[in-house]
Formats: structure tokens, C-alpha cells, sequence
């Protein structure tokens, strides 16, 4: 049984004060629930989420990290100081790095194994461009993004990650996957995982849907077999969505 997992993507939004009171919100409404939640915020507010999450189920995640411990990489941040700020999780590979930040995979690669090396957890996000998929390549680019981002991992790390199909064309767009759609794409890199793994890992490992993910929506995303939960954006930085998606 996969433990399903509901993270936020805050992305460029929010400062500290906004954070914390979006945080208390949900975490007074959270309710006893089996759903893990994370919310993963920007850089310079970590450290005060840290602070406010700590005595709450609720998990705190970053968005980004440089593969190297420490050097001349300015405006990085290392894998380290995500573990000293009481970081869990991390998205690697989110599209938004690929495309706007010339994020390639084998820097995703890179990042990967650093981050497993410290101790955090990796959302690692692939997925399709609209002309990827309407030229049905979106298998062949899942297949090659999975082979890259996870070139060199053992079977026991590839288990520890946790992997965020988001399509690109469904993000921040409002034109959400179909419930078929998204599941037959997970159900895809599950089967993928499988054939490098084993059944063993491919049935461990989390793999979420991300991709205007709304309160509206997340019950039919979330009733799908492959799906075990989702990455969201916009609708994370209001609590009362964000708590819809969360009691899906
Ligand atoms: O990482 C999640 C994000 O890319 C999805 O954004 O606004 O479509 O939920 P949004």
C-alpha cells in the first residue's frame, strides 16, 4: 500500500509571513488523515517553515539544488544546507527549470544522486510537451527522460524517490490530464520502472500527477489505480483548495 502523498509547489509566491499563515491553516483543518502532505517553498523561506511545520505531520520541501557540496556556484544552494534547514523533500526537474533554466537530465541525474547521498527525498518531474504528445512521443520522452534521470541509481535508491508526472502543457494552464490520460502515463512509467527494477520497486515507489490540480478535480485524479497523489501549483497557496485536494 502506497501512502499517498500531496505536495505543494509554491514556486515564486509568498514570503515568510504569508507562508506561515497559510501553513496554520491548513495544518488546523488537516484533520486526522492517512494523506502525507508536503509543501515545498522557496529558498529564503525555509528556515522559518521549518520552524512553523515542526510540530506538525506536515513536510517541508525545497525546489531546487546544485549537485556539488559546496564552490563558486552562485545563488546554489547545496543538498546540505536543504538537510540543515529541515528539508525532506526536493523537486528536481521540474519543467519550469528545464525550459526556462536549461535544466538538462543529466543535471537532473546529478542532482539526484546528490540529494539521495543527503538524505532527501527526490521528486524528480518528466513529462510532455503538448507537440510531444500530439505527435505521440509522450512514452518515448517518459521512457527517455526516466533511463537519464535515473541513469546509475541502484534498485534501492530508485525506491526511495518519488516521481511527479506532470505533463507540460496541463501546468499552470488550467487544462488539467484526464483522469485516462494521467493514468495511462503513470501506468506507463510505472511499467517502465518495472522492466529496470523489478515489480518489487515499481509497486513501492510513489508516483504522483501534477498539473492544474484543483480541489474540483482531485477526487477522480486521485480514485485513479496508478496515481498515488499529487504535485500541485497555484492552487497550494490557498489553503482552503489546497486542503480540498488534501481530503480528495
Ligand atoms: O509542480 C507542480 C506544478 O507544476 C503544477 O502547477 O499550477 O498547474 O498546479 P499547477
Amino acid at each position: 500500500m502506497r501512502i499517498p502523498l500531496i505536495a505543494g509547489n509554491w514556486k515564486m509566491n509568498l514570503d515568510c509571513v504569508q507562508g506561515t499563515e497559510l501553513v496554520k491553516k491548513i495544518h488546523e483543518e488537516l484533520g486526522d488523515t492517512d494523506v502525507e502532505v508536503a509543501v515545498c517553498c522557496p529558498a529564503p523561506l525555509l528556515c522559518c517553515m521549518a520552524n512553523e511545520l515542526k510540530d506538525t505531520p506536515i513536510r517541508l520541501g525545497a525546489q531546487n539544488m546544485h549537485w556539488e557540496d559546496a564552490g563558486a556556484f552562485t545563488g546554489e544552494v547545496s543538498a546540505a544546507m536543504l538537510k540543515e534547514a529541515g528539508v525532506h523533500y526536493v523537486i528536481l526537474g521540474h519543467s519550469e527549470r528545464r525550459q526556462l533554466f536549461g535544466e538538462t537530465d543529466e543535471m537532473i541525474n546529478k542532482k539526484t544522486k546528490k540529494a539521495l547521498e543527503k538524505q532527501l527525498v527526490p521528486i524528480v518531474c518528466i513529462g510532455e510537451t503538448l507537440e510531444e504528445r500530439e505527435t505521440d512521443k509522450t512514452f518515448e520522452v517518459l521512457t527517455q527522460q526516466l533511463k537519464k534521470d535515473l541513469d546509475g541509481l541502484t534498485e534501492e535508491a530508485v525506491a526511495e524517490l518519488v516521481i511527479a508526472y506532470e505533463p507540460v502543457w496541463a501546468i499552470g494552464t488550467g487544462r488539467t490530464a484526464t483522469p485516462e490520460q494521467a493514468n495511462e502515463a503513470v501506468g506507463f512509467i510505472r511499467s517502465q520502472l518495472e522492466q529496470a527494477y523489478g515489480d518489487d520497486i515499481s509497486e513501492k515507489i510513489r508516483i504522483l500527477y501534477g498539473g492544474s490540480v484543483k480541489a474540483d478535480n482531485a477526487t477522480e485524479i486521485m480514485n485513479c489505480e496508478e496515481i498515488d497523489g499529487a504535485l500541485v501549483g497555484g492552487a497550494s497557496l490557498k489553503a482552503e483548495e489546497f486542503l480540498g485536494i488534501i481530503h480528495f
